[in-house]
């Protein structure tokens, strides 16, 4: 599975303005051929995924609105099934999993997700392990997955070494807020030997935003 993640940020690394607060602020900074970037990228891969903090504060579609092209399957894992049945990513046409654990078996909301025809998909006991849930989503023709966060999200699959590349499109902002989601959260390493290596492989200055693309340097890897 190739996993790319994909993200808007500021220069000091925030996904958003404020702690909770939807990134769509972000957005306001970026014209119609930045938001096409965006959608194209979407039609080229096979899913999208998003964390459960996202639906509830962004509420988004995640299909490719501006290219005709196709939408990925999205993807969002969660334990808590906790987000509104008026979500989009319910509400619209396409492909959803709700990839979930067995602490979820008994949830209520897993009969009313499938009642709204979106497939709902267990993968771990008490967290949502994506060591074993990519080998289902590959065995079903998905074999490049777009992680578009949060940060807590985007954490565990950099954890797991499960990145291949990163494209960010930063905007020329700072925003600040030590409580502001950044690019990862979670735990964070101490252990210079345990951070993730990621080689620049392309930049470019763009009239709204800088692109950077990263790839992974696995030979710089202290502890891995
Ligand atoms: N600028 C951008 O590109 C961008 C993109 C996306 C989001 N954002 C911003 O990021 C913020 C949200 O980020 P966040 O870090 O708070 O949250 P998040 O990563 O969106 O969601 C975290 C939640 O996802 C679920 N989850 C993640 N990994 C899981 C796993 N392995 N197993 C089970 N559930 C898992 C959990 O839900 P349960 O509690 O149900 O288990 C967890 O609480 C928002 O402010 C949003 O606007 C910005």
């Amino acid at each position: 599975m190739k996993v790319t993640v994909f993200s808007q940020i500021s220069i000091d690394g925030k996904l958003t303005l404020g702690d909770g607060g939807s990134s769509k602020g972000l957005f306001q900074r970026f014209n119609d051929e930045d938001m096409r970037f965006i959608h194209k990228f979407r039609g080229e891969v096979d899913a999208i995924m998003v964390g459960r903090n996202t639906i509830i504060t962004d509420d988004p579609q995640l299909t490719n609105r501006y290219e005709g092209g196709r939408n990925p399957i999205r993807i969002i894992p969660t334990t808590s099934l906790d987000f509104p049945a008026s979500a989009k990513i319910l509400n619209s046409p396409g492909q959803t999993i709700i990839a979930t654990t067995e602490l979820a078996r008994d949830n209520s909301r897993v009969e009313q997700i499938r009642a709204q025809g979106k497939e709902v998909l267990f993968a771990g006991a008490t967290s949502v392990d994506f060591k074993l849930l990519f080998p289902i989503l590959e065995a079903r023709g998905i074999n490049h997955i777009m992680v578009e966060g949060g940060g807590q999200l985007n954490w565990q699959i950099f954890n797991l070494d499960l990145v291949d590349e990163i494209i960010l499109m930063q905007l020329p902002i700072i925003i600040g807020g030590s409580k502001t989601t950044t690019l990862t959260d979670g735990e964070g390493y101490q252990d210079i030997a345990m951070t993730k290596s990621f080689k620049l492989h392309t930049f470019e200055e763009r009239s709204n935003y800088n692109l950077l693309h990263f790839t992974r340097e696995l030979e710089l890897q202290g502890a891995h």
